[in-house]
């Protein structure tokens, strides 16, 4: 059990919104799995386009979505009411005004509130309403059904605005999902907290562009579309990213966070709480593995929880942010890697780095020169059979 903004959750885990939260059938299995919360299909008053799922998917790696089937707001609500009905999960009602009125904004989140939502999570992240016309033709380019998402999530004033009219217009918590196409996302979190948002919450979506096929005029390698989009990533290959992003704003805010980008397993959760975050949101690990992804970790964070004999998640939440430190403040320590040689199968991978001679191969075995070691751990990192460690020295 953990609190958040007021509301209990049974443990930290968001399905968030996105295909597997559009329908009630799948709030039904996401609770079945265990998640604890879900934050419903983005809903506008009438959405500017009817987009489909169209998405590249890069197996282990990453998702970049071009766009979605997103919800009007009649259906919206709709799935809001059954959805609270037919499950107990807390649901987020995830919104945005693709106009430049405030009363948008206030309209789609009273009429949340009324269909029991538990929490209105302001959608400043889709690239997909106007990010995308602004990066290939300018900021003067945007229509006025090109505002909301993650336009508006560059513009700490709107932010700020926004959050304001939502505060004033709900008596539920508000969280602000941030984008993460901007210099400084502490700046815009931070005019999140300004206007009264209750927490905020960053998740992936930094805009990416697909593979091409080099043999076919650059065209990109999927089909179903007629072009491609700066769209939005998904996937592991988002989750160092996360884990800094998440960070940043830990430090530089008063309001919890909400954390996710690339989390597959319980341990992936783990680091982002320990980054700051006190719930987490997964959607690509269950898209591609199904919904046992989230079972097991859900399953798996509580078997940690026991392990370590912490009562609760508050143990550990922020607990890796006391080593954040700027780089000036770093102190390097001396080291070099040492060779189990009953591990050793002779590869020669260690001594593969370009940039380094601290290593050469003597018949067939790895001969280390510590003076030369230059401290990356490169060697240590593609050894594949977990032969090298690095001796640190006292
Ligand atoms: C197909 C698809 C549709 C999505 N639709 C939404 C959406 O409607 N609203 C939203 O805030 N995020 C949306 N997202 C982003 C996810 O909620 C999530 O923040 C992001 O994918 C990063 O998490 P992940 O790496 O676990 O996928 C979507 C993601 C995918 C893959």
């Amino acid at each position: 059990m953990l609190e958040f903004c007021g509301v209990n959750f049974k443990n930290p885990m968001v399905i968030a919104s996105s295909p597997l939260t559009s329908e009630v059938k799948w709030l039904i299995e996401a609770e079945k799995h265990g998640a604890a919360a879900a934050s419903t299909k983005l809903a506008f008053i009438r959405q500017p386009f009817y987009g489909k799922l169209r998405m590249h998917t890069y197996k282990n790696n990453a998702s970049i979505i071009c766009y979605d089937r997103r919800k009007d707001m009649e259906e919206s609500l709709r799935l809001m009411e059954e959805g609270k009905k037919k499950t107990n999960l807390v649901l987020f009602a995830n919104i945005t005004n693709d106009g430049r009125d405030l009363d948008g904004w206030s309209l789609l989140a009273k009429k949340h509130e009324e269909a029991g939502a538990d929490f209105i999570e302001a959608n400043m992240v889709c690239p997909n309403v106007g990010l995308s016309t602004k990066n290939i033709k300018g900021e003067e380019a945007l229509s006025n059904t090109e505002q909301g998402g993650a336009v508006t999530g560059q513009d700490p004033e709107r932010i700020e605005a926004i959050v304001k009219t939502l505060k004033e217009s709900v008596d539920i918590p508000v969280v602000v999902k941030l984008t993460p196409n901007v210099a400084d996302i502490g700046v815009t979190a931070k005019a999140a907290e300004r206007g009264g948002a209750d927490a905020v919450c960053l998740a992936g979506a930094q805009t990416s562009l697909p593979l091409v096929d080099i043999y076919n005029n650059g065209r990109p390698k999927y089909h179903l579309l007629n072009g491609v989009s700066h769209g939005s990533l998904g996937g592991p290959s988002t989750k160092l990213m996360c884990f800094s992003h998440v960070a940043n704003i830990a430090k530089k805010t008063n309001i919890p966070v909400i954390g996710g980008g690339g989390l597959e397993t319980a341990e992936d959760c783990i680091m982002m709480m320990m980054w700051g975050a006190r719930l987490v949101t997964v959607c690509t690990a269950a898209m591609w593995y199904g919904w046992e992804v989230i079972e097991k970790q859900v399953r798996g964070m509580e078997e940690y929880l026991e392990k370590m004999g912490y009562k609760s998640y508050d143990e550990f939440i922020g607990m890796s942010l006391q080593y954040l430190r700027s780089s000036s403040e770093l102190e390097a320590l001396e080291g070099w890697p040492t060779v189990d040689m009953e591990k050793c199968i002779g590869c020669g991978k260690c001594a593969k780095p370009g940039h380094c001679d601290a290593i050469e191969m003597v018949d067939k075995r790895p001969k280390v020169y510590p003076e030369r070691c230059l401290g990356c751990g490169i060697c240590i990192a593609q050894c594949p059979t977990g032969a090298l460690t690095m001796h640190v020295e006292q």
